[in-house]
């Protein structure tokens, strides 16, 4: 199958705590309610992009174990071609601790498994080949990796957008011409600098790539060239946080791969974003394309 979207990132399984506060070092809070989730920030991007009408193909890894069937099934039910998951050998499935806040707010650990021993197969540059659409790539996996699988798909005509979340190492070269999604704190690592609008412009001159600064409830803030535009928040009764960013870039990618504009893409990443808030779990509030288009006529 082609793809107009093809993610490579993460498969995790999410171990998620509601608490009604995150607790400090060295406390404990009680109170919480655990819940098994799937997650991982690739394999959040490709339900976002394929809830929204993308065809989606994924590249990632998972263990031989339980859990890696489990984030296997729930990318199949949602229609992502996955014969581009390798199933790793004698490493566990990435997993993902998250604890969540009354407030939405999340803090989360992540033992990477098999997401840290991708490859690039031979059979991600026959998808390359089989016409052009979206790459989507964020960083729970080799940096190494995607960083040639970015330029692969730039030379092979491909749109590029690349989510450095976590935050990449100091100094990492990007790809000139992709499209780079951090949010403020990824920014300011990147960069080093704590301005917003000061640090879109070094970080789009330093690597030659369009940056769309993902803000949270402050929005996004775009920029391209010596053009830096701000697009507002969408307001919502926020319960979890988590998976924001990733409702954010698979919603991008689609909107790229349908053939929006960057603006318009932004517009309407920006709000399916805010409305994957509203639910709990990082994939269970992610929308479709009926439900975005409903809720964003109010
Ligand atoms: O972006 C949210 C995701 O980050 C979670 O699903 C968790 O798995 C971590 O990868």
């Amino acid at each position: 199958m082609s793809a107009d979207v093809l993610v490579l990132g993460s498969l995790n399984v999410d171990l998620v705590m509601r608490v009604p506060r995150i607790p400090q070092v060295g406390e404990t809070v009680a109170d919480g309610r655990f819940a098994r989730r799937r997650g991982g920030k690739g394999a959040n991007q490709a339900v976002a992009a394929a809830r929204l009408g993308a065809r989606v193909r994924m590249v990632g890894g998972v263990g031989a174990d339980d859990e890696g069937r489990y984030a296997l099934a729930g990318l199949v039910a949602e229609g992502v071609d996955t014969s581009l998951v390798e199933v790793v050998p004698d490493q566990p499935t990435g997993t993902a601790l998250i604890l969540v806040d009354d407030a939405g707010d999340n803090l989360i650990a992540v033992a990477s498994g098999a997401n840290a021993c991708i490859a690039v197969s031979a059979g991600f540059a026959d998808v390359l080949a089989s016409g052009p659409g979206v790459l989507l790539a964020s960083l729970e996996v080799p940096v190494d990796v995607v960083l040639s699988v970015a330029a692969m798909a730039l030379d092979a005509g491909w749109a590029v957008v690349v989510n450095p979340a976590p935050a990449p190492p100091p100094g990492t070269s990007w790809p000139a011409g992709a499209v780079l999604t951090p949010n403020q704190s990824e920014l300011q690592s990147m960069t080093g600098e704590g301005d917003v609008e000061t640090a879109v412009r070094q970080l789009a001159t330093d690597s030659g790539c369009r940056i769309v600064a993902t803000l949270g409830a402050e929005g996004v803030l775009l920029c391209t060239g010596d053009t830096v535009e701000r697009v507002a928040g969408v307001p919502v009764q926020c319960v979890d946080t988590t998976g924001a960013g990733d409702a954010f870039n698979g919603a991008l990618a689609m909107g790229l791969a349908a053939g929006l504009s960057l603006t318009e893409a932004v517009r309407q990443a920006n709000a399916a974003a805010a409305y994957s808030t509203e639910t709990a779990g990082a994939q269970e509030g992610l929308l479709t394309l009926a439900q975005l288009q409903s809720r964003s006529r109010g």
